[in-house]
């Protein structure tokens, strides 16, 4: 299905409303998407290979990039064409909490032929992304998932603006998705780590730059579980955004991107390689899988420009609350649970190493159990009716958490309806000013973050590992 199918009614109701905001200076106009999240089928190996049976959003792998402007409303009808409840969260935007998308904990479920209508202004420009929260495991396991990117009023100067959503998927020999969701001994490893990664819903294919050409680039994990480091060979990427949020232009110490689920990197690279040559872009998170994700293809066009484009590179500040840090409570959140480590598994499991623990014996475990916990407590599945928050956060006020990894595992800790400070890790700053939604926490680390509780209700706070949070590794915080 083609991007057409993607209603965007507010078109003319946008051009007239804008006519009028010159004129009487307010009144934004509003745009509206509809979104059917159902059954469909996808080429997710290429042409030559068989059509996968996926869940998607209007028919779109990934789902349709929703544009935003920031600052003006948006309403979003989400018509549910699956044989089950579902919900959508809006990752990372900062919203009512009636429109965060956690079934029994902000919105009733949107049952099989219903709809919901979402609406919603959202305050910051940057990447984020949409996906259910109801089955998340199969939900988003089956391919629901789509960027939402909020625009910039001016945007910093490049010669392309590209999205990479990439996505992981375990398929069977027939390339249909493998069943077997919700395996305890997953959820108490690494989750469930696919087979195949795609890159906009395809096989990747190379990228097709031009020598001297300045590129933005916007990366989104959308998979279960799958960590990516990436790295690209020959080229130095400056990272400008993380979870959408702005920070001080850095490139990474090592040249390594660590993006793990629902984490976002908008970066800028200038195409400093030679005409005709080609660069790999390789991901090697887990020890011994590492693979080629795609590569930079240089035309035999000369370059560009002679010099990288003199430009700035740092990104117009978003509304953020700054958490004032003396006067700040202070939280601390540990972290429990999941099979201990073992020397080869550090990093994420491999599948030898889950065979030798199918053998060493998890046959107790059931799905849906609690493997993990935060402070003691576990609240499994995706969001439900009556979860107690496990604090009440004092609404206004800036709350400094300190968050602990006390498990062989790594984890992306993500807050819902907030981007927080992140601070430090185990003592040491975190330069460049950055602001997450998502925090990777390798095993046994301490991160430390801050943010201005200034949003009432009941937020999430969980990996977003699928496996980890619908196995315990989730909890509520409440601001009052
Ligand atoms: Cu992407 Cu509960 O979140
Ligand atoms: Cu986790």
């Amino acid at each position: 299905m083609s991007r057409r199918a993607l209603l965007r009614v507010g078109a003319c109701l946008a051009v007239a409303a804008a006519g009028l905001k010159t004129i009487a200076g307010n009144a934004a106009p509003t745009t509206e998407y509809r979104i059917g999240p159902a059954p469909g089928r996808a080429r997710l190996k290429g042409s030559d290979a068989p059509e996968t049976a996926v869940w998607s959003y209007n028919g779109q792998i990934p789902g349709p990039e929703i544009r935003l402007r920031q600052g003006e409303p948006v309403r979003i009808l989400v018509e549910n064409g699956l044989g089950e409840d579902t919900t959508v969260h809006w990752h990372g935007i900062r919203l009512p909490n009636a429109m965060d998308g956690v079934p029994g904990l902000t919105q009733p479920p949107i049952r099989p032929g219903e709809s919901f209508l979402y609406e919603f202004t959202p305050p910051d420009a940057g990447t984020f992304w949409y996906h259910p929260h109801a089955n998340s495991l199969q939900q988003l396991g089956r391919g629901l998932a789509g960027a939402l990117i909020v625009e910039e009023a001016e945007p910093i100067e490049v010669d392309r603006d590209l999205l990479w959503v990439l996505g992981d998927w375990r398929l069977d020999t027939e390339g249909q998705i493998a069943p077997g969701f919700g395996s305890p001994m997953e959820a108490a490893m690494s989750g469930r780590v696919g087979n195949t990664v795609t890159l906009n819903g395809a096989a990747p294919a190379d990228l097709e730059v031009r020598a001297g050409e300045r590129i933005r680039l916007r990366l989104v994990n959308t998979s279960l579980a799958r960590i990516m480091a990436l790295r690209f060979e020959g080229h130095r990427p400056v990272v400008v955004a993380v979870d959408g949020q702005p920070c001080d232009p850095y490139e990474p110490a090592d040249g390594r991107l660590l993006l793990a689920p629902a984490m976002r990197l908008d970066l800028v690279i200038d195409m400093q390689g030679e005409p005709g040559k080609r660069y790999a872009i390789r991901d090697d998170f887990y020890e011994g899988l590492g693979y080629e994700l795609t590569s930079f293809a240089y035309s035999s066009q000369p370059p560009l420009r002679e010099n990288p484009l003199d430009a700035s590179l740092r990104l117009p500040g978003n509304p953020l609350p700054r958490p004032d840090l003396q006067s700040a409570t202070r939280h601390e959140l540990l972290l429990e649970g999941g099979m201990p480590g073992m020397n080869n598994m550090q990093g994420g499991a491999g599948m030898q190493g889950m065979a030798k623990m199918m053998s060493g014996g998890m046959g107790g475990m059931k799905h849906g159990q609690a493997v993990w916990s935060i402070n003691g407590t576990a609240m499994t599945g995706d969001g439900h009716a009556g979860m107690q928050p496990l604090v009440t956060l004092a609404r206004g006020q800036s709350h400094f958490v300190t968050l602990r990894n006390r498990t062989a595992w790594w984890h992306p800790m993500h807050l819902h309806g907030f981007s927080f400070r992140v601070l430090s890790r185990n003592g040491a700053a975190v330069p460049h000013n950055q602001w997450a939604d998502t925090v990777l926490m390798a095993p046994d680390d301490s991160v430390d973050i801050a943010f201005v509780a200034d949003n009432p209700g009941d937020w999430m706070l969980h990996c977003h590992i699928t496996d980890h949070q619908t196995a315990g590794l989730m909890t509520v915080l409440r601001v009052e």
